[in-house]
């Protein structure tokens, strides 16, 4: 995409799309990218918010070199989060900048030491200290464990943008659009939602401490490291992330499950048909081999209701449902209905485990859980109607 676009007369997205790497973190499918969204102020004192990952740093520089004049230097490099795809190139803008300040909390520079080693000129920063660029001026906002323990924000009072780090940010790329209100937010939605869940969504909690913070701060443009900028409705995507901290589900049931030959497939099919029959709209069933869990966690974010079943392997989960609920318990999912079943042939193993799942979550059973013997009959498939009636009940009653 075009380099230097401008958010206001001085302030420019420096930043790049990159749709050729498959996983982020090497975990997460790109099917749509991502962005590196990078920032330049440029005024007596020129800041730079944020590098981006190595390997498009000639983008980067590019972008940077047709901004300013020909001898121009940068005088600050704001490290808001020291997470590679952003601070990949940071030891290369002190090489290209060597008197360049990096300014950041007593964290980063434990990541800026542990990574890339000492630096003579380093400004370190607490929650509301000020940084003076000449017309514009920056104020730190400490935002730990989102995600990581040196995040934080940095805000121009000036013209009240907010660089955000990752929060409010987005898989996918900027295909020629920068700004929300360039794009079409109900396709952006299911990428945001994603990247809030896979890779923010353990942090709930520091998620609606921060929202809470910026009650107070009249921010105009949220400007995050990926996805869209913020400018005509910043309260958009602020309404989603409370109602994704909040884990508020819609009255929806995702049904997850894991099959060898065909048997827990049949269970999860009938109690899918049977959800619909009893007034739920929104069913979405995954196949836990087949589709990423990436995908699954987005949905059970959004969704108020799980259904998760297993056949036994190994006296165990069947191992792609164990990734899943494995995730789930490090993710501290909460505010879920849920429903358990699966198969045995002989001694069996997951169901029980399953119920482990249930007790260490301590998310509330709609239903007793259900093990099938061998291949479902008639009075499993009477039970797996319960399951469905049960569940249906219990969400279109509910508050969500
Ligand atoms: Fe976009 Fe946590 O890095």
């Amino acid at each position: 995409m075009n380099h230097g676009i401008k958010l206001t007369q001085n302030i420019f997205w420096v930043g790049v799309n990159d749709r050729r790497t498959h996983l982020f973190e090497n975990l997460w499918p790109l099917d749509k990218g991502i962005s590196y969204n990078a920032y330049l102020i440029r005024d007596k004192k020129n800041a730079l918010i944020d590098t981006m990952e190595i390997g498009h740093e000639e983008s980067y520089f590019d972008a940077i070199d047709e901004i300013l004049d020909s001898g121009e230097t940068v005088d600050y490099l704001i490290i808001n989060h020291m997470e590679p795809d952003h601070s990949g190139a940071l030891k290369l803008i002190t090489q290209r900048y060597p008197d360049i300040t990096l300014v950041g909390n007593r964290n980063t520079f434990k990541f800026v030491r542990g990574f890339f080693g000492d630096f003579e000129h380093i400004l370190e920063v607490e929650e509301g200290d000020t940084l003076n660029l000449g017309n514009h001026s920056l104020t730190f906002v400490m935002t730990p464990m989102l995600h990581w323990p040196e995040t934080m924000m940095t805000l121009e009072t000036k013209t009240q943008i907010l660089f955000t780090g990752d929060v409010f940010g987005s898989f996918g790329t900027l295909d020629g659009v920068l700004f929300d209100d360039e794009a079409d937010l109900a396709v952006w939605e299911p990428e945001q939602r994603r990247y809030y869940s896979n890779i923010v969504g353990k942090y709930v909690k520091q998620t609606q401490r921060a929202l809470e913070k910026l009650k107070k701060v009249d921010v105009k443009i949220f400007a995050p490291t990926h996805g869209l900028i913020w400018r005509r409705n910043p309260g958009h995507i602020v309404n989603l992330y409370d109602r994704w901290s909040r884990l508020e589900g819609d009255k929806g049931v995702v049904i997850v499950y894991g099959s060898m030959y065909g048997r827990t497939e049949r269970m999860a099919e009938y109690i899918s048909r049977e959800l619909i029959l009893a007034g739920i709209r929104d069913v979405i069933v995954y196949d836990a081999s087949k589709t990423h869990l990436s995908y699954i966690l987005s949905d059970i974010w959004k969704y108020g209701g799980l259904i998760i079943g297993s056949p036994a392997y190994n006296n165990g989960l069947f191992p792609p449902v164990e990734a899943l609920t494995t995730k789930l318990e490090q993710l501290h999912i909460k505010n879920r209905l849920l429903a358990l079943f699966g198969t045995a042939t002989w001694s069996g193993g997951g169901v029980k485990n399953l119920h482990c799942f249930a007790e260490t979550t301590k998310l509330e059973l709609i239903h007793p859980t259900h093990e099938a013997k061998y291949r479902p009959l008639e009075n499993d498939y009477t039970i797996c109607r319960e399951i469905a009636q049960n569940m249906a009940l219990r969400l279109l009653n509910s508050e969500f």
